[in-house]
């Protein structure tokens, strides 16, 4: 059985933050945020107006539109996020709620962080291809914004991130696959160079005064350490997919990286020894948006004509836990 990927779409809130919007919450600068990330603006939600569940449920109807489909002839929703609505339930059910006229159909919330997608995307065409799933809803949404420390003292990471959401809809296809193959990985001896601490099953009580005056619920990082890993464990993952799968990297159309970081992104293409009109970049107007970064990135580049049906693609990221990985598509 073979995976279509049948409609695609994203969607990013409408209020737009720009680097000097930045300057009046933190010390930090426009030139010092270009220089290190190449992020210029991102998209931050109206608080209160808009949830996760909201932005992946629009990306998921201009998906579900482009592929000619309504949420009715869904049989199973994948959405991948680290910023759920709420910490109990997911956000998969509120996205089944929410879709006008969608079935019970089960509903998986993953996490796997800015590698999300990249690990729905080997879930959800694994259960098309064993038969039993025709038609997966596969979701990537984050809203980053309320959760980042906007003071100088959160700095390093609130400047990076922004908020967004985008879909795929797969469908079960008899003729040759979009999806050929993922190669995934995580190393968890890592777990803290990328983490928030709190809320935490080792904390029985609520959280000290202490702690939060330490910021111990607000995400944190080992940014140089974080950095040195992903721009080496992405072009190695792609090589091992490429090698795997007996593809040469000439016959690549575009990589579509995860939106971490411009000079990450640079760095992925140096060490594959191509340039970035090959490896996709769009971080200067959304910053990263953690598992939204992929679906959006594919649309824009796809929008933008960087490949084609029929062209060879792929999609790879690398995020918190660590876990990292890539999806080779024909699409
Ligand atoms: N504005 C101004 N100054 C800042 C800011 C800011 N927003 N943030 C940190 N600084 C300061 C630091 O305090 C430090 O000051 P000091 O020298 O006086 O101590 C100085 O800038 C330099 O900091 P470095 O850590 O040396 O900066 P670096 O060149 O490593 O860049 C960055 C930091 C951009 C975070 C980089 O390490 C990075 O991109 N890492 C990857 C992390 C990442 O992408 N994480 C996202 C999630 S994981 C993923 O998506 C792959």
């Amino acid at each position: 059985m073979g995976v279509k990927i049948a409609g695609y779409g994203y969607y990013v809130p409408e209020k737009v933050v720009t680097n000097h919007d930045m300057e009046k919450l933190m010390d930090t600068s426009d030139e010092w945020i270009t220089e290190r990330t190449g992020i210029k603006e991102r998209h931050f939600v109206k608080v209160g107006e808009e949830g996760t569940s909201d932005l992946a449920v629009k990306a998921a109807e201009k998906a579900l539109d482009k592929a000619g489909m309504t949420s009715g002839d869904l049989d199973m929703i994948v959405a991948a996020t680290l910023s759920p609505d709420h910490e109990i339930p997911g956000i998969g059910v509120m996205i089944q709620n929410k879709l006008t006229g969608c079935r019970t159909i089960p509903a998986y919330d993953i996490r796997q962080q800015c590698s999300g997608f990249v690990y729905g995307l080997e879930l959800a065409s694994t259960f098309i291809k064993s038969g039993k799933y025709k038609t997966i809803l596969l979701v990537g949404a984050e809203v980053q914004s309320v959760g980042l420390n906007l003071s100088t003292e959160g700095r390093d990471l609130a400047v990076l991130f922004g908020d967004g959401a985008g879909a795929f809809v797969l469908t079960a296809s008899e003729d040759e696959s979009d999806v050929l193959d993922s190669v995934l990985h995580s190393e968890g001896e890592y777990y803290q160079a990328l983490w928030k601490e709190y809320p935490s099953i080792y904390v029985q009580d609520r959280i000290s005064k202490e702690d939060i005056t330490l910021g111990r619920h607000y995400p944190s990082m080992n940014g140089r350490f974080v950095f040195k890993h992903a721009s080496t464990r992405m072009p190695e993952v792609v090589m091992e997919l490429l090698n795997k799968n007996s593809v040469s990297k000439d016959e690549i159309a575009q990589i579509i990286p995860h939106q971490a970081n411009l000079r990450i992104t640079q760095m992925v293409a140096n060490r594959l020894e191509l340039t970035l009109d090959t490896v996709y970049s769009n971080i200067e107007r959304y910053g990263n948006t953690t598992a939204a970064s992929i679906p959006i990135a594919f649309c824009e580049a796809l929008n933008e004509k960087r490949f084609k049906r029929g062209d060879y693609v792929i999609t790879v990221s690398f995020g918190s836990g660590f876990t990292w990985g890539a999806n080779l598509i024909k699409f």
